[in-house]
């Protein structure tokens, strides 16, 4: 399927437009399955195990446990004096969850006034440390529960974290009392700034709770998912937690997930409702992984809003 995209490069465009004319003629209409809710909450389980694998926990990594690199071939770090202390108890979430609010960073966001439907959710998930800031307030809402950071945004935004680290304790703070949910173990070089940045929230009794994601569990979540059809060489922050939020809540609604240049109205859409930076591109499939999610809002497994908020 690579080869064919590069042989006919204008490829792609005429199937983002397609599934943005099949979206049009869906319309936002939904209803929930409860059946389907279900089913996906079972095999989300069978395969991943979400409630207790999705973190780095005392219970699932004991000290001597071999944690291998999802993102890596043959690498791995065994538990040890140092990190083992730095791993929460168990699943720290209250389950099940009721209503989830998934937030994608797409700029379908931008001017959506989704903020009140979001803030309104029992637990909203957001992607990389978005900007909260006022002027997005009216579209992406104000409350964070779980936000995911990347360890490449600890080393590009604060310096690795090592020279000040209060500009980066003053940024969190937008996030409240939520977890910080930080891949540690997928990528080698992504270890050393996810533990300095426990330490700076650690030392500064900050509100929020560092949580390692499980290598395990990522690494299960991208087997379910090509399993259907998403072949990315990895999965987007986005479709992890969809996929937590599918094995954890009740209810899912996700915003902001619209990997298309053009929105419902045939206007431009940026790829960020805070700016226009395109992703690497072959690194995500994030249009394949739509059309999943598509079919999951069609079957009224999970609630895509793509439109305005009313
Ligand atoms: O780091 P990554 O590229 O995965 O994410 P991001 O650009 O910070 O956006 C967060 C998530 O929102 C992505 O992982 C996608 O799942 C989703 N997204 C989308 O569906 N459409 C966009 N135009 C941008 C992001």
């Amino acid at each position: 399927v690579l080869c064919w995209f590069y042989i006919f490069p204008g490829y792609r465009l005429p199937r983002d437009k397609e599934i943005v004319e099949e979206v049009l003629r869906q319309g936002e209409v939904w209803q929930k399955n409860q059946t389907g809710i279900d089913v996906y909450r079972k095999l989300l389980t069978e395969c991943c195990d979400p409630r207790r694998m999705f973190a780095v926990t005392k219970e699932n990594s004991p000290m001597g446990k071999v944690l291998w690199y999802d993102g890596e071939f043959y690498h791995s770090h065994t538990v040890n004096n140092e990190t083992y202390p730095l791993f929460v108890k168990g699943n720290p979430l209250q389950l099940p969850l009721k209503k989830c609010a998934v937030v994608g960073n797409g700029g379908i966001l931008r001017h959506s006034k989704c903020g009140q439907d979001i803030d309104q959710a029992d637990f909203i998930m957001r992607c990389n440390l978005p900007p909260l800031s006022k002027e997005y307030v009216e579209d992406v809402g104000t409350r964070t529960h779980l936000v995911t950071a990347n360890p490449s945004i600890i080393e590009k935004r604060f310096q690795n974290l090592l020279w000040s680290r209060k500009a980066f304790v003053e940024r969190m703070k937008v996030y409240g009392s939520s977890y910080i949910y930080m891949p540690a173990f997928s990528m080698k070089p992504g270890t050393d700034p996810s533990l300095r940045a426990y330490y700076a929230l650690a030392d500064t009794s900050s509100n929020l709770t560092m949580l390692f994601a499980n290598p395990e569990f990522l690494r299960t979540v991208g087997k379910f998912w090509k399993a259907r059809a998403v072949h990315a060489k990895r999965l987007s922050t986005g479709l992890f937690l969809v996929s937590l939020a599918l094995g954890l809540c009740e209810e899912v609604t996700a915003y902001g997930f619209w990997p298309f240049s053009v929105g419902l109205d045939e206007q431009p859409v940026s790829h960020h409702y805070y700016d226009n930076i395109l992703p690497y591109k072959w690194f995500h499939a994030m249009p394949e992984e739509f059309v999943q999610l598509w079919h999951l809002h069609k079957s009224g497994t999970l609630h895509m809003r793509v439109g305005r908020c009313p």
